[in-house]
């Protein structure tokens, strides 16, 4: 048996990583270690139990986080603990570096002193920035970083990267695409829209619509990361993309089609401030070395998210009642 540390695995995506190991891997057993920020969801691994253990831990609170290792033979780290939204980071800085870079350094450092056998870094393809109308970043694209989350995310990067090259620790760091599909918090631009939209309200179009972005459900991620895992190569960047370029504006107009709702319901708003204007992954090299290869095109994956949050309505219901809705009044009342 061996043993994963999962971090921020109350999250859209770290979720779905423990629930398809579990279900998977008899073999492996998982301890999830998050904070419980308010983008997390204890309810997204209701009925977990077995080769599962959790720890409400801080990543950046190294003395708690030690404790996890002291208790616990880990053989693998995966890092998925993050502040996640670059509105917020716009907003409001500072917790994204405590999070994202200290917490990183601390996972770094206790991985190194308790001999971590694989460390995998969980990072995405904001950190090299915004594309023109054509191109797509490969992993010898330079970084550069735009926004606070994804200077954070570009930190932790390098963060990792200088563990590998200066004390030879087995990392590894994935960069993924817009990820979408079941359990992802209605922030982020899919979930916000099939819930606005099931409930007749506004949806929220920053700027002119056209930035793009390449979609990619979170399964065929998560399938990624767990290739990663098995086949890649200690030092290296493996990126994970889904081959789904769209324009926001033709993501909106698809889920309104489909649930049948009048496109007046789209309302442009001011941009977000420094919007990337587009993202496209070449993910030919994690296809070479390990075989991935995305399954879900972005009218399966958008068909099968929308008979989601239909079928779990009183997920969304609970999160739109809490913390979520003084935010959004925030976020969007004031524009
Ligand atoms: P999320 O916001 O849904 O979940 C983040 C989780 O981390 C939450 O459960 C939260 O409680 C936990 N967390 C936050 N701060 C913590 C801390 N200090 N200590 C412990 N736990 C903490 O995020 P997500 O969308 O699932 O993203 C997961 C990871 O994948 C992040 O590192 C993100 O940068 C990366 N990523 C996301 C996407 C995407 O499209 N969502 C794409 C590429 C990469
Ligand atoms: O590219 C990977 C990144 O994707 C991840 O690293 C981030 O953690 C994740 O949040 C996501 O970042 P984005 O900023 O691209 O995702 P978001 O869902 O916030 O926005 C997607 C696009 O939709 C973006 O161009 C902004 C736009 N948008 C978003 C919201 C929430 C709108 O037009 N209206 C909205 O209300």
């Amino acid at each position: 048996m061996k043993t994963y540390l999962v971090t921020g695995g109350f999250g859209f995506i770290g979720s779905n990583f423990i629930r398809y190991v579990l279900d998977k891997q008899k073999d492996i057993g998982i301890i999830n270690v998050d904070k419980i920020t308010y983008a997390a969801n204890p309810g997204n691994l209701a009925g977990y139990s077995e080769n599962y253990k959790f720890y409400r831990v801080d990543i950046a609170d190294k003395t708690a986080l030690s404790k996890v290792f002291q208790e616990n033979k880990i053989n693998c780290a995966v890092n998925f603990a993050a502040e996640s939204h670059v509105d917020r980071s716009i907003a409001d800085p500072g917790i994204f570096i405590k999070t994202n870079v200290e917490g990183t350094l601390n996972l770094l450092e206790l991985s190194m002193k308790y001999r971590v056998e694989k460390f995998l870094q969980i990072s995405t393809d904001e950190v090299y920035g915004s594309l023109g109308a054509s191109g797509k970043f490969n992993e010898e694209t330079p970084l550069s970083p735009r926004s606070p989350y994804s200077a954070s995310k570009a930190a932790a990067d390098m963060l990792a990267m200088s563990f590998f090259h200066t004390y030879n620790m087995p990392v590894l760091i994935s960069r993924c695409s817009n990820n979408y599909g079941p359990y992802q918090f209605p922030e982020k631009l899919m979930p916000l829209v099939i819930i606005n939209a099931l409930n007749d309200k506004d949806i929220p179009l920053y700027g002119d619509g056209k930035n793009v972005r390449d979609w990619i459900y979170v399964r065929d991620h998560v399938k990624g990361i767990c290739l990663v895992l098995e086949k890649g190569k200690f030092g290296e960047v493996y990126n994970i993309g889904g081959n789904s370029e769209a324009e926001n504006v033709d993501i909106i107009i698809y889920i309104l089609d489909k649930l049948n709702k009048p496109r007046s319901l789209i309302k442009y708003v001011k941009d977000r401030q420094g919007h990337d204007r587009r993202y496209a992954m070449d993910f030919s090299k994690i296809n070479a070395e390990t075989g991935f290869l995305p399954k879900y095109n972005i009218e399966k994956g958008i068909d099968s998210t929308i008979n989601w949050y239909k079928k779990n309505e009183s997920w969304w219901r609970k999160i739109l009642s809490g913390d979520y809705k003084e935010y959004y009044k925030k976020m969007y009342e004031n524009r």
